[in-house]
Order: C-alpha cells, then structure tokens, then sequence
C-alpha cells in the first residue's frame, strides 16, 4: 500500500500541563502536530492575558531545539473574567479561544462557572469579535448520573447560553454521545465538536468490564458502544466540524492507578497512527486529513499548515513505549488493545 501524506495536523485540544511534566510531554505532541490548541487548566489556572503570554512562553522554551510547534492559548473563564482582557488578548493573536469548565467538572475545574448569567458579558463580547468559546459538556449537579452527564449539558447550559448569545461561536470539546453528534449536526457554522482518539476505540466496557482499568478512564467518561459507533460515523463522515481534539491529559501512573484515579488518558504519542487504523477500517482513509488537519484549522481561522507528514503501513505492528519517562513520574501511553499496522514514517 502507498504511503499517505497529509497536511500536518493541529491537536484542537491538548494538555500539556507544565515544569517536568511539559517538557516530557511536548516533544510527543510536537514530533507530528504543528498546533494545539492548549488547555488552561493549570494549578493556578491560566485565566489573564498576562498569565497566558507567560505559560506561552514556559512552553516554547521546553521546545527542544529543532522541534517546530505553535501552541495556541486559551484562558481559562472563571466568573471574575475581565471581557476587556480577553478582547486584548484576542485582539494581539495571543489567545485563539476561552475555555469553560463548569466548576467541579473535572480536573483543576474548581475556578470554572457556577453562575452562568455571571459570565454573560464576557460571552457578548467574545460572540461581537469571532472568539470561539471552548467548553467542558458535562452538567456537574450530583444527582445526574455520570453517564447522562453530556447529554442533560445540551439542554440544561449548552442551548441556552447559545440561544442566549447569537453568532457565539463554540467548540463542544471530546464529545462521547450520539447526542453530541446529533446536536453539532444541527448546530449550523458556529457550532463544532471535536472528538478525541480514545473515545472513537473504546466503549464503557473497556473501561469496566472484567476489571477496572484506570488509564482508560477519562471525562466525558467512555460511553455505550451506540454511542461509539456514533463517534466514528461523525469523525470519519467528512462533515467540517468535526475536528480532532486530542484531550491527551497526562497524569503520572501513581495518581491514575490509585484509590481515586486521575481522569485522562495520554494519546500523544501514537494518536496519529491509531487514526489512520480507524479511518481505514471506516473506509475513509481519503478523510483523516480533514479530521486532523483542516476542518479545526477552518474553524479557527487559521491556514492549513504548509508541512505535511507521511504515514506508511507496516508489516509488523507498531510499537511504542509502555510508559514515557517524565520528572513527575512515568505516563503510560494509551494501548488500543490491538495491533496496529501504522507509523508516522516523517
Ligand atoms: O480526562 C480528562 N482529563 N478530561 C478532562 O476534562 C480534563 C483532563 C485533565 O486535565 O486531566
Ligand atoms: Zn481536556
């Protein structure tokens, strides 16, 4: 089979955490993705333009020499946000999107909005200059069941705020339901969804069944196969917003395999070459490059990347590292749990 060469991908959603942990990871993001956009969820979180200008610089200096990657920042949005600051900072190219956790969603999402009506002006203003709100879909009221918790995001936060903010332009993060995909499908162009890697292999079983296996838990925690199956329809469909967004979130192996294990899972490393198994799979290879390399790009108003990468199928199954190294402790690497016949060849 011939090889395929795409325009370099763009990560539209990515922890890359920071001090020993983010010079680790980066060189895994930055070995095959030319952007990301970069996650605010730090302790303390990234919420001023003046924080995000310092963060930026933390991660171009943990960029190995030779290594091309331009991060995209976001903030981080609490309910004291300052709309001026964001507009500043959009205004300079510093910032791409705003990020909304609502609090107590998921990690280091204690800052996040409790009270909706308190971030409206922040939202008016960012909907007048074009800047995309990045959200975290779950509803954090404690009676709703985890696996309700998306779905119940769209009626309950998602569709008021966007009926309440016309031309807010959103990105509804690491969907996990039909419900999502259904909701993006009749969002028109200012809504779009990214979908990570994990989610489009693994179903709540993988997760429970016959064993609980901690790196394969994640937020939005995996769903039925249904939903699924719904994932790879959107992502390998063709439609432009869809986009790849890894959510690949690094936490050391003692804090995932623990008594109550940190949500993530560290995709970064072999991201690109489970797609091409996938999209193959779906028959849609012809489609990877505008899941990971345009249709992101086009929402955020960026140009495609001029680089491009090549991937090449192999004889034998590709094979990476268990675990990377990192100064916090080792990471373990998301594993399919299949072989996989594909690699990044340059
Ligand atoms: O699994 C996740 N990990 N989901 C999130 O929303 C946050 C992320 C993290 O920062 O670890
Ligand atoms: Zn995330």
């Amino acid at each position: 089979m011939t090889p395929i060469t795409l325009r370099r991908p763009d990560d539209m959603h990515l922890h890359l955490r920071d001090g020993a942990m983010l010079e680790a990871v980066l060189p895994e993001s930055a070995r095959h993705f030319a952007r990301a956009i970069v996650m605010p969820n730090l302790v303390p979180p990234v919420v001023t333009a003046a924080q995000a200008a310092a963060y930026r610089d933390r991660i171009l200096a943990a960029l190995p020499a030779g290594m091309a990657f331009e991060p995209l920042m976001t903030l981080y949005l609490t309910e004291t946000t300052d709309p001026g600051d964001v507009a500043a900072a959009a205004a300079s190219g510093l910032v791409r999107a705003v990020k909304l956790y609502p609090a107590g969603a998921t990690t280091n999402s204690a800052s996040g909005v409790r009270d909706f009506d308190r971030v409206r002006g922040v939202l008016e203003r960012m909907a007048a200059i074009g800047l995309p709100l990045c959200v975290h879909g779950e509803v954090t009221d404690p009676v709703v069941d985890i696996f309700d918790r998306e779905a119940m995001f769209i009626d309950r936060v998602l569709d008021p705020i966007r009926r309440a903010t016309p031309g807010l332009r959103v990105v509804m993060e690491h969907i996990t339901t039909a419900e999502g995909v259904a909701y993006v499908q009749g969002g028109g162009d200012t809504l779009a969804g990214t979908i990570t890697t994990h989610h489009l292999i693994l179903n709540r079983n993988h997760l429970l069944a016959g064993g609980i296996r901690p790196h394969y838990y994640c937020l939005p925690v995996a769903k039925r196969e249904h939903h699924r199956l719904a994932l790879r329809a959107a992502a390998t469909g063709g439609a432009v917003r869809f986009f790849l967004g890894t959510d690949s979130a690094p936490h050391p192996d003692h804090l995932k395999e623990h008594a109550c294990g940190c949500a993530g899972c560290f995709t970064a490393t072999n991201t690109m070459a489970i797609l091409a198994h996938v999209f193959e799979e779906e028959g849609a290879l012809d489609r990877l490059e505008g899941f990971t390399s345009l249709h992101g790009a086009a929402f955020y108003g960026l140009a495609p990347n001029a680089a491009r990468i090549t991937l090449e199928k192999t004889a034998i199954p590709a094979a990476w590292p268990a675990r990377i190294a990192t100064g916090a402790g080792p990471v373990t690497v998301f594993n399919p749990g299949f072989p996989v016949y594909w690699q990044v060849s340059d």
